[in-house]
Order: structure tokens, then C-alpha cells, then sequence
């Protein structure tokens, strides 16, 4: 049995832990070649060795999605690599702390937009020529429930999750007619690092908002990594531009 992703050559950003973790090893297992991209080199190496020692193909590369002259040097390097990019998956993210515009220095929005949003378009200018040239692909952003709602993180982060849900849009409609499909994940609280993190140091009500699931649960990020398959493979063919809520129903109630 073939993989649904068998031949193909995928660049993941964040692959070093949780959602891009699970990600990078799916689509692995699916058939394709793996970049796996980090901030963090050592846990991108280390996805890149789960992937090779279960039998795949990966690289770990080195990146930081908020600077350009990093990005264009990573997506080099992964093209170098793999010799070519017709996946990607911008998954690379940080969290604000939930702080409202009050509690948010001028850094601190920097610095979200900067990864969150900024990140999405830098990595995605980088890797399109290739895509183009190589006849098409697919691109899924990770956006969130705060790409459409106001209580999945505070003022800067639901800002950028906002503007990486327009991003996906106004990339698939500006290249969808050469062969290019962008389409975007939200998910709502899924275990990783992130959530961990404000579980442990976010305020009484955040916690209670994102325990307030009427699926009972968190996701685990291997159910988020099964959307991104579905759409970074053909069977989404005519799926171009949108933006799937995938929450446990958090944003229902
Ligand atoms: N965890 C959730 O509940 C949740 C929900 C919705 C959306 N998201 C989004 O999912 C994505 C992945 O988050 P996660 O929960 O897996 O978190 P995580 O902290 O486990 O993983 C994030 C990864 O991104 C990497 N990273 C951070 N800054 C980077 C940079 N500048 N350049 C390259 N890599 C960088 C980190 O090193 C880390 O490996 C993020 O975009 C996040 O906003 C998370």
C-alpha cells in the first residue's frame, strides 16, 4: 500500500515539538521526504531521527520563521535536501500569555506578530518559486480558534491568528489557478508544551474557558496532524482558501 503523500517533498516549521512534531512524523509515515524546521535545532534533529529510524527520510534544519535572511537560508538548505517543496506546513507558533492590549508591551506584539503571522508570509515567499516551478502544492497554515474568536489568547496573539487566516485566503486565491492550494487548521486547546505552560501559569478563568470543551477533552496533536494529511494530500483537490475549526466543539458553546 502506497502513502498518500508517497513521493512527495514537505517542509514542516515547528517540527520539534507538539502539533509540527506530529505533523513532520505523519507525513512521514504517509511516503513523503521531511524538512523538519525548528528554532530549536536539536529537537528538529531529534524529529528527524524518529522519522529516519522508523524508516523514513527527514532533515533537521535550523530556523528562525521571524527572520528572512534565516527562512530563505532554511528553505535553501531543506530544497538542497530533499530537491524540491510541493508540501509545506507553517506550524512554527508561540503564545502571548492571553495578555490584553493593556498588559502588551510593544515587544511583546512585535514579537508574536512576528512569528505568528510574519513567520507564515516569510516562509511561504521563500518556498513558492519552488513550489511553481515545480508545477504546484500545498500549503497548510496553522491558525487557531483565535483566527475567529476572542477567547483563544490575548491581543497580539488572536491579532496574528486573525491576519494568518486572511493570509491563507488571499494566498489561495492569488495562486490557486497555478496549481497552488492553501488552506488553514484552528485548532482549539490540543496538548503540547503550549498548553501546558498556561494550564500551569494562566489566570482561573482561561483555564476554566479552555477546559470548557463539551467533547470532555484536549486534542492530542496526532488528530490535529490528520487534518493536516487531509489537506496537504490530493483528497482535498477542491478544498482551496479555508480555514477548518477542529476544537472538541470549544467554540460552539
Ligand atoms: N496547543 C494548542 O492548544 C494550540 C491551539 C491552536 C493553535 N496552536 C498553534 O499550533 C502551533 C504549534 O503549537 P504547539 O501547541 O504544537 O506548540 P509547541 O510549543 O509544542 O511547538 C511550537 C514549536 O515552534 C517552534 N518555534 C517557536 N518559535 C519559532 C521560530 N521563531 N522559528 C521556528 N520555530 C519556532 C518551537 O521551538 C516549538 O518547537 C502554533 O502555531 C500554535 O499557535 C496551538
Amino acid at each position: 500500500m502506497t502513502g498518500k503523500l508517497e513521493g512527495r517533498k514537505a517542509v514542516v516549521t515547528g517540527a520539534g515539538s507538539g502539533m509540527g512534531r506530529a505533523i513532520a512524523v505523519r507525513f512521514a509515515a504517509e511516503g513523503a521526504a521531511v524538512a523538519a524546521l525548528d528554532l530549536d535545532h536539536a529537537a528538529a534533529e531529534a524529529t528527524a531521527r524518529t522519522i529516519v529510524e522508523a524508516g523514513g527520510t527527514a532533515h533537521g534544519v535550523q530556523v528562525d520563521v521571524s527572520d528572512s535572511g534565516s527562512v530563505t537560508a532554511a528553505i535553501d538548505s531543506s530544497v538542497r535536501a530533499l530537491g524540491g517543496i510541493d508540501v509545506l506546513a507553517n506550524i512554527a507558533g508561540i503564545l502571548d500569555g492571553y495578555a490584553p492590549v493593556l498588559d502588551t508591551s510593544e515587544e511583546l506584539w512585535d514579537r508574536i506578530i512576528g512569528v505568528d503571522l510574519k513567520g507564515v508570509f516569510l516562509v511561504t515567499k521563500a518556498t513558492l518559486p519552488t513550489m511553481l516551478e515545480g508545477g504546484g502544492g500545498t500549503i497548510v497554515n496553522m491558525a487557531s480558534i483565535a483566527g475567529f474568536v476572542a477567547r483563544g489568547g490575548g491581543a497580539a496573539y488572536t491579532s496574528a491568528k486573525h491576519g494568518v487566516v486572511g493570509l491563507t485566503k488571499q494566498t489561495a486565491a492569488d495562486y490557486g489557478a497555478q496549481g497552488i492550494r492553501v488552506n488553514a487548521i484552528c485548532p482549539g486547546a490540543v496538548e503540547t508544551a503550549m498548553t501546558k505552560k498556561i494550564l500551569e501559569d494562566g489566570e482561573a478563568a482561561v483555564i476554566e474557558s479552555i477546559n470548557a470543551v463539551p467533547a470532555g477533552r484536549h486534542a492530542q496533536p496526532e488528530e490535529i496532524a490528520n487534518l493536516a494529511l487531509f489537506l496537504a494530500n490530493d483528497e482535498s483537490d477542491f478544498i482551496h482558501g479555508a480555514a477548518y475549526v477542529i476544537d472538541g466543539g470549544w467554540t460552539i458553546v
